[in-house]
């Protein structure tokens, strides 16, 4: 128990110095991974959890495994972010935003998407400014030991761009699936994988990190509904915009 209770200390004196701001009852430690459960500060604001059942349910899980951190971004920072990730689409796919209708497997509908290995053509400055920003907001919040596979950019077309429900491949990469959100606000439905009515919804703005990691990463679907229509959240229609996610994986 005191080691715990150092344990908590030290991560939370780490956590301050690096200026991110958490409620100290929710800091959890759970198979390596050291994260913030934000839910409580901003549940009724972000998600829909009207339809989540939590009995009965196998296999079984654990909605802190969701993790959603609203204004993890500045205006400034996410300017900074969609600005070169629209550039770096531009120097693979050409001028003309030509979007592709769907995925090889018709998961993404109307997107173009590519993996970063570099985020500029040679400009060392604007790599490092990036590489820093996101090692502070992104990489930083995870153990050292993890390592990660190359981010990929998801660029959605306004209005018609979505992705049908899937899990992403368990082949490809681990337990933890983050994405930062880009220009226009999405809803994002997550679906038990045995039960798809046992489900809820998050509101992810520009500016937002989610992490899905362990059991929800694993045991339930997500999707972004590709019909206009059924672009809701808590019954509002949010409208959909172009939106980039820059979507970070672990190594399996
Ligand atoms: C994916 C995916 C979600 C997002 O690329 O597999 O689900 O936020 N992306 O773009
Ligand atoms: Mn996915």
């Amino acid at each position: 128990m005191r080691n715990l209770t150092k344990f908590r200390s030290t991560l939370i004196k780490k956590f301050k110095k690096r200026n991110i701001s958490f409620s100290t009852s929710f800091l959890l430690n759970r198979s390596q991974f050291i994260y913030n459960f934000c839910y409580s500060s901003s549940s009724s604001t972000y998600y829909d959890l009207t339809h989540l059942q939590t009995f009965d349910i196998i296999p079984k899980f654990s909605l802190s495994d969701f993790i959603l951190l609203p204004n993890h971004f500045t205006l400034q920072e996410q300017t900074f972010l969609s600005t070169h990730s629209l550039k770096k689409l531009k120097r693979i796919f050409g001028k003309d935003t030509i979007y592709q209708p769907s995925h090889f497997d018709h998961i993404i509908h109307n997107y173009r998407e590519c993996q970063v290995t570099s985020w500029t053509s040679g400009d060392n400055e604007i790599e490092r400014e990036i590489n820093n920003l996101l090692i502070q907001k992104v990489y930083n919040l995870f153990p050292k030991e993890i390592n990660w596979l190359p981010i990929h950019i998801l660029e959605l077309a306004e209005s018609i761009g979505g992705i049908k429900s899937h899990v992403d491949n368990v082949e490809y990469s681990g337990n933890i699936v983050a994405g930062i959100c880009l220009i226009s606000p999405t809803v994002m439905i997550l679906r038990h994988v045995n039960n798809p009515e046992c489900r809820f919804s998050v509101l992810l703005e520009p500016g937002s990190l989610y992490i899905q990691r362990d059991t929800i990463r694993y045991n339930f679907t997500h999707e972004i509904p590709i019909d206009p229509e059924q672009h809701k959240f808590k019954n509002n229609l949010i409208p959909k915009g172009q939106r980039i996610s820059l979507m970070f994986r672990n190594v399996k």
